[in-house]
């Protein structure tokens, strides 16, 4: 068994996920640089971050750099003598991959494998890629809850552009046997990611922000007027739709109990989510107990592609990598997230 690594790269480290994984890697005393173009990211987050680790007892270095900038990508692979790549950097609105495919298959599909060339020339082969749930588009009922063996379909660009990753993974895994037997990869398949950090250091702060507990928790901040509620008239027992929400904390423990459990050799695709869901109205009302704000309602059409029910069989990583979420109810993740935004009404912006 090789040891776990102790030198990370995390790609899109100043983004909601890849911020969280930088300060949960640091709080257990890695050695962490974070890359971002901060196209998407936020400057702010890696200015937490960094004041964050000044008491913390791993180092952090951002870098500002596009994961497509193959040169910039092997410097800091190299200077850093980096041990394993978890590669969050992506663009992720399915609309917006609907209008821009050529933007969504450019930054996440071609952007990905010029990462994986920066790594193959540096020597680097350990990778944890953030894939999703959406790789799986619209599976049939009798397949959820949705274990990995369930069929890709994805049904939009954004899910075509990360399942093609994987694809790219497994080949490029398969191919570089004979070279070099220790690359190893596991693409973690993400269900609904919710909550913020705790201790409230850094957050959740997507421009335009289109996930349902945050547009929650914008009304009862005053910032929306009410939540509009895409389709009511679903196969679920409210008529809404039901998803599996996973706080972003026991995420970046998934990926740290993968990165450890990873052996040389293993091409994984695992499930990260709870393994059960809530609807959209049960989430709306768990943010109107947390705020205390009645939090106004409108019914709306049905957003386009939106499976009614969308929940992880995650036995896979719990069985084989030890992983245990520690968020298991609905009000506590919804609770982080509040305390973000009463703590940063503006986000990053102030
Ligand atoms: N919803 C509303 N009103 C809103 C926002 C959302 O009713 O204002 C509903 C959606 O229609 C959906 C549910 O709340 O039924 C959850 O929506 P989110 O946008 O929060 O999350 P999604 O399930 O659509 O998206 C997630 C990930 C995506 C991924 C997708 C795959 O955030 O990155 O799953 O299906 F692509």
């Amino acid at each position: 068994m090789t040891p776990p690594p102790t030198r990370i790269l995390v790609t899109g480290g100043a983004g909601y996920i890849g911020s969280h994984a930088c300060l949960r890697l640091l709080e257990a005393g890695l050695d962490v640089v974070g890359l971002d173009d901060l196209s998407r990211g936020h400057r702010g987050a890696f200015e937490a971050i960094s004041a964050a680790a000044a008491d913390l007892p791993g180092s952090f270095s951002p870098i500002e750099a596009s994961i497509s900038d193959r040169s910039t990508c092997e410097a800091a692979l190299g200077d850093h003598r980096i041990e394993l790549v978890m590669h969050f950097a992506a663009l992720a609105y399915v609309g917006e991959s609907v209008e821009e495919p050529l933007r969504y298959y450019d930054n996440n599909t071609g952007g990905a494998i010029s990462l994986l060339q920066a790594m193959n020339s540096t020597g680097v082969n350990r990778f944890i890629f953030s894939s999703t749930c959406a790789t799986y588009g619209e599976p049939s009922t009798d397949r959820i809850p949705i274990a990995e063996d369930c069929p890709q379909a994805p049904i939009n660009p954004y899910g075509h552009s990360k399942h093609m990753v994987e694809r790219v993974l497994f080949d490029h895994a398969y191919a570089r046997r004979a070279a070099d037997p220790a690359f190893a990869f596991a693409a973690l398949r993400y269900f609904n990611v919710a909550g913020s950090d705790p201790k409230i250091r850094i957050g959740e702060d997507h421009r335009p922000e289109t996930h349902l507990i945050p547009i929650c928790l914008e009304v009862a901040a005053g910032r929306r007027e009410a939540l509009v509620i895409h389709g009511d008239d679903y196969p679920t027992d409210d008529g809404t739709c039901i998803r599996d929400y996973v706080h972003v904390c026991d995420l970046i423990d998934a990926h740290i109990a993968v990165m450890n459990g990873l052996a040389p050799g293993d091409a994984r695709a695992l499930n990260v989510g709870l393994g059960h869901g809530w609807s959209v109205r049960e989430v709306l009302e768990a943010c109107r107990k947390i705020t205390g704000h009645p939090i106004p309602e409108r019914p709306g059409p049905r957003r386009p592609g939106d499976p009614p029910r969308l929940f992880a069989d995650s036995s896979r990583i719990k069985g084989e990598f030890g992983w245990a979420p520690h968020f298991t109810e609905l009000e506590e993740t919804v609770a982080t997230a509040w305390a973000w935004m009463k703590a940063r009404p503006n986000g990053y912006a102030g």
